[in-house]
């Protein structure tokens, strides 16, 4: 394994973070393919074994039951201090609202749920899910920079959104003496490049982390055409984000089969071999023990440039999809998928 900083975080992270939606009770939440705590135990086992330290779970992940089990297994295996744990809050829900809680109250109570599932007093990265339109940004910022003053997470990061978002409210932390982001965590890979317009550059120039979700698209730069999964045939949200361009896409996940062969590796080697040497450490979903045993492999393994060219010859630009669809104050106003009975606190 390698190990490298988390952007200008003091955090020391594996470059492979353990993805752990797949962990927690099916059918308590958006997912019915999630694995019980026994099989979720040993995969974070596993992965300790091989060197992995960073586990990204969230409060919205199957009624929280990914955190708890997340927890239960550090406690019993690992010694927290060795570890990186990063959650994530969601959305302030219209209950709060009407409720008359603060954006900074919120983060509060969300934080203190997911400490509590985690059964930890700290966590390392806090997450700003999505971008929330209903609270004002100083709120965010200054009840992220309350949770970091309390001691109740290290350092914070945000996920799904716009380059400008975080320019933004990085910005803002400045001129406040905020806590700053320091990661990002976009829905990057090779069939879904977008971050690449705007985000990588930013991220580039501020040393903030990228730190990609569906770094395999959900299993589809994993596996050749007729391979299938139960998690394949179930996750009807990756249906949504990855079906309508799967003709186009077909030509890349090909190029990778090609390349695997060439190399006797895995696809999923050379398809995170490729996002290695663009981020600092992708969020790889994990529900089987070779799925964890498969990405850390990918560490070892280095493209040449001929090759990274090949990878990336056949892409074309992408609509927007999933949670980054939803990345308007429109769609704001209509509940979000992940809302359902994660907001329960
Ligand atoms: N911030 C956000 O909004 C957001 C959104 C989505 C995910 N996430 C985070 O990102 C993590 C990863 O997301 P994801 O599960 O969609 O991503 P992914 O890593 O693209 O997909 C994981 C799937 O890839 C397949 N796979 C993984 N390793 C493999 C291996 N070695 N060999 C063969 N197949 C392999 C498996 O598919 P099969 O099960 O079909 O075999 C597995 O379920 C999540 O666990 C979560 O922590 C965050």
């Amino acid at each position: 394994m390698q190990y490298t900083k988390l952007g200008n975080s003091g955090l020391n992270i594996s470059r492979i973070c353990m993805g752990c939606m797949g962990f927690g009770e099916p059918g308590n939440g958006q997912h019915s393919w999630t694995v019980d705590e026994a099989h979720s135990r040993e995969i974070i086992k596993k992965g300790l074994e091989l060197g992995v330290n960073f586990f990204d779970t969230a409060i919205a992940y199957q009624g929280g039951t990914s955190e708890q089990y997340l927890g239960r297994a550090i406690r019993d295996i690992a010694k927290r201090d060795d570890v990186v744990i990063a959650t994530k809050f969601l959305p302030r829900a219209n209950e709060e609202m009407e409720a008359g809680i603060t954006g900074q109250q919120h983060i509060e109570r969300m934080l203190d749920k997911s400490l509590l599932n985690l059964g930890m007093d700290y966590v390392d990265l806090y997450i700003y899910h999505m971008w929330d339109y209903n609270t004002p940004l100083y709120d965010i910022m200054e009840g992220l920079s309350n949770a970091v003053k309390s001691g109740k997470t290290r350092y914070i990061g945000i996920s799904n959104c716009f380059a400008y978002q975080l320019a933004q409210a990085n910005a803002l932390a400045e001129k406040e003496g905020f806590a700053k982001f320091v990661s990002v965590q976009g829905h990057y890979n090779l069939i879904f490049r977008e971050e690449e317009r705007e985000m990588a550059q930013l991220c580039r120039e501020k040393n903030i982390a990228m730190t990609p979700y569906s770094p395999l698209a959900g299993g589809r730069l994993s596996r050749r055409s007729g391979e299938t999964s139960k998690r394949l045939q179930e996750d009807s949200y990756a249906h949504l984000k990855y079906d309508a361009t799967a003709g186009q896409d077909g030509i890349i996940i090909d190029h990778v089969a090609q390349l695997a062969d060439k190399y006797g590796v895995s696809m999923t080697e050379i398809s995170l071999a490729w996002l290695l040497t663009k981020v600092t450490a992708p969020v790889v979903g994990a529900t089987k023990l070779r799925h964890i045993e498969g990405a850390v492999k990918a560490v070892e393994l280095t493209l040449t440039a001929d090759e990274l060219a090949f990878l990336e010859e056949s892409y074309v630009p992408h609509h927007l999809v999933g949670v980054m669809a939803q990345n308007t104050p429109a769609a704001a106003k209509d509940k979000h998928v992940w809302s359902v009975g994660s907001q329960k606190i």
